[in-house]
Formats: structure tokens, sequence, C-alpha cells
């Protein structure tokens, strides 16, 4: 199999994380950084060295030698990053949030089909062993049919504070930035709710400090889901179905969690066992983007176009719903 090589474009925090977890994925290769400075590629590279050092981001996605673009820029800018990318002929993995609004994701998409080249939005945990296997247990119909799921994500950032977490022209606001993990479990689970309700309270930069959301579906199935800036929380999710219960402790949506089963009526808790991540849990999406140009996919059959059209669809409902603009809404 020949080796996939990965570029990384915007060398801040979780840039770090990722090229770490890169030496865990089998026939992928780091050969390329591109920051807007030239210090900042030289200091990432210091750390992970490349062949690459860009300093600016087109001429990363010029690179001919680059196979594959991880996208690690503030959320406001995905949407000009991943079509900088791809209209570069060079396949994509965009972190979340993927866009500002359903009509950005759209376009992303829709370039990435026109173009014939791979994209995927880097939602890693639908592919950490944990939520596997939460997902064959609830297949399994271990917990009967799901009731409720009762999902937050918060905590309390520290100084010096980013100014992506508030600024809203960088996409601000804990709904895009730690929300969109209970939301994508909701629909992961139980699909496009019927009704939304939310609420929010407002940072001091118009953006969401904190937002609190119920999803209605048809079947009677009930979501209650929650992030914050403003306080430290379980960031855990309980899913509950007619005949038992999953809990997925602190932080459910990451390597960490312990995967907690509560079969029957009784309260009796099962811990179960699944496989250890080797780096920061990063390396699974990795190797699953890595195998999918292997085989020349253009889509993942795992994160799919219509995933992440849901989700953003879905952020783009709760948004209106509590009244949280972006400048890019207006565009
Ligand atoms: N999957 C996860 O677990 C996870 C965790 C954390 C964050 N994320 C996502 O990853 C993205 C980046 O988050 P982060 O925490 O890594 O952000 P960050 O540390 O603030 O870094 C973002 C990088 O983007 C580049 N950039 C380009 N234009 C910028 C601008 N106008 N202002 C600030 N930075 C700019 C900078 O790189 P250069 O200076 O090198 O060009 C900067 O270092 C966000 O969308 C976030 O939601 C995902």
């Amino acid at each position: 199999m020949k080796t996939i090589r990965w570029g990384i474009l915007g060398c801040g925090k979780i840039a770090r994380k990722f090229a770490s977890d890169l030496k865990w994925v089998t026939h992928a290769e780091l050969v390329a950084v591109g920051a807007r400075e030239q210090s900042t590629a030289n200091e990432f590279a210091s750390n992970f060295p490349v062949k690459y050092k860009h300093t600016n981001y087109q001429s990363l996605a010029e690179n001919p030698e680059v196979d594959v673009i991880y996208i690690a820029t503030p959320h406001a800018f995905h949407h000009e990053h991943t079509l900088l990318c791809l209209k570069n002929k060079k396949a994509v993995l965009c972190e979340k949030a993927f866009a500002i609004n359903l009509r950005q994701a759209k376009e992303m998409i829709e370039v990435a089909q026109k173009e014939n080249v791979f994209l995927m939005e880097a939602f890693w945990t639908k592919f950490l062993p944990h939520y596997q296997k939460m997902k064959m247990m609830i297949a399994e119909k271990k917990i009967g049919n799901i009731q409720n799921i009762a999902a937050n994500f918060g905590f309390i950032p520290t100084e010096p504070i980013a100014p992506r977490i508030y600024d809203p022209k960088l996409g601000g606001g804990s709904l895009l930035d730690i929300g969109v993990y209970p939301v994508f479990l909701a629909l992961d689970l139980l699909g496009s709710p019927d009704e939304i309700e939310a609420v929010m309270t407002t940072s001091g930069q118009g953006t969401d400090s904190q937002c609190a959301m119920q999803l209605k579906y048809h079947n009677g199935a009930l979501a209650q889901l929650f992030s914050t800036f403003n306080s430290n929380l379980s960031t855990g999710a309980d899913i509950a179905g007619d005949c038992g219960r999953i809990r997925l402790t602190h932080r459910f949506h990451g390597p960490t969690t312990i995967l907690e089963y509560y079969p029957g009526i009784i309260d009796t808790r099962e811990i179960i066992p699944f496989e250890a991540a080797k780096g920061n849990g990063y390396e699974y999406e990795a190797q699953h983007v890595t195998d999918c140009l292997a085989n020349g996919l253009t889509q993942s059959p795992i994160v799919k176009f219509s995933d992440t059209l849901l989700l953003m669809e879905t952020l783009d409902r709760i948004r209106q719903k509590a009244g949280l603009r972006y400048p890019a809404d207006d565009h």
C-alpha cells in the first residue's frame, strides 16, 4: 500500500495533538505544515519534523507532494481553507465545527464532489473504540428502545483564553466549539429531531457562553443537551432505553471516558472494557482517512456527507431558536 502524505494547515493547539497521533497511523507520513508566520512553522517542525514548512496556506495547498490536508484553523476559516485545498486537488480532513452554517457546508461538499476529491468532517468520536462498542450494544438492543439522552459538555476556559473561544468573527461560542458533541450524539442515535427548543446566555462578545437545547422526536424520544464555558460540567452522557441505560463518563466524546452499562430496571452496573488509544485518540480518524484515500474513496462510509449536513442543519436550527447569528450568516 502506498504511503499517504499528510499536510497540516494551521499550527495551533489541536494541530499538535493530531501531529503527535499520526505516528500511530500506518501508511501515513506528515510531510508538510502551513502557518501564517515562518517562526510558527519552524517551532511546530522542531517538535514534528517535516520536509516542507510553508509560510502561507496557499503554498501548502499547492504542494504537489501532499495528498491530504488536515484543516486546524478556527471554525470561521474552515470554509475558505477547505475550498483552497479542494480546488488544488488536495483531499481534506476538516475540524469541527465543520463550517459556520449549512450554506457553507453545502458549498464545501459540492466543491469536493465537483473536484472529485475526498472530504470528511473530523468527527473523531465516531471512530473511537468506546463509541463503536456503545453503538454495537445499542444495535443489539441491550438498552431497548432509546427514550432519552442527556449529554453535556462544559469547562471554564483557562487564561490566556484563545480569541476563537468568544469572538464572533472566529465562530466563537460554546455551541459550535463543544455543543457540537452532545448534538452529534443525539443525531447519531436518534436522527433528525421533529422539534427543537434552545436558549442561550450571551457572552460579552455576543456569542453564546452557554446553550441549552431540547430535541423532540416523533416516537416520543427526548434529548436534553447542554454546552457551557461558564462552569466545569461532568461532560458525560446518559443514553437510556426502556430496558437499560448506558453512561459515558467524563469526557464522553473522547478516549478517557468509562463505558458504564446499567442493565434492566435494577441499578446494577457493569464496566464495559474497550481498546485503549495509543495516542490522544485522533489516530483512529487519521487511519480511516488514510485507508479511504489508499482505496480511492472520495467520501467516508463512516462520517458521511449526509451526517455532516444534518449536524450543520441542526446547529442552524438551534441557533435560530436561541437567537445566535454570525457575520457569515449575512453573506
Ligand atoms: N477534535 C477536537 O478534539 C478538537 C479540539 C480542539 C479544537 N478543535 C477544533 O480545531 C480548530 C482549531 O482549534 P485550536 O484550539 O487548535 O485553535 P488555536 O490553537 O486557536 O489555533 C488555530 C490556528 O489557526 C490558525 N489561524 C489562522 N487564522 C487565524 C486567526 N485569524 N486567528 C487565530 N488563529 C488563526 C493559527 O495557525 P498559524 O498561526 O499556524 O497559521 C492558529 O494557531 C477549531 O475549529 C476547534 O473547534 C477540535
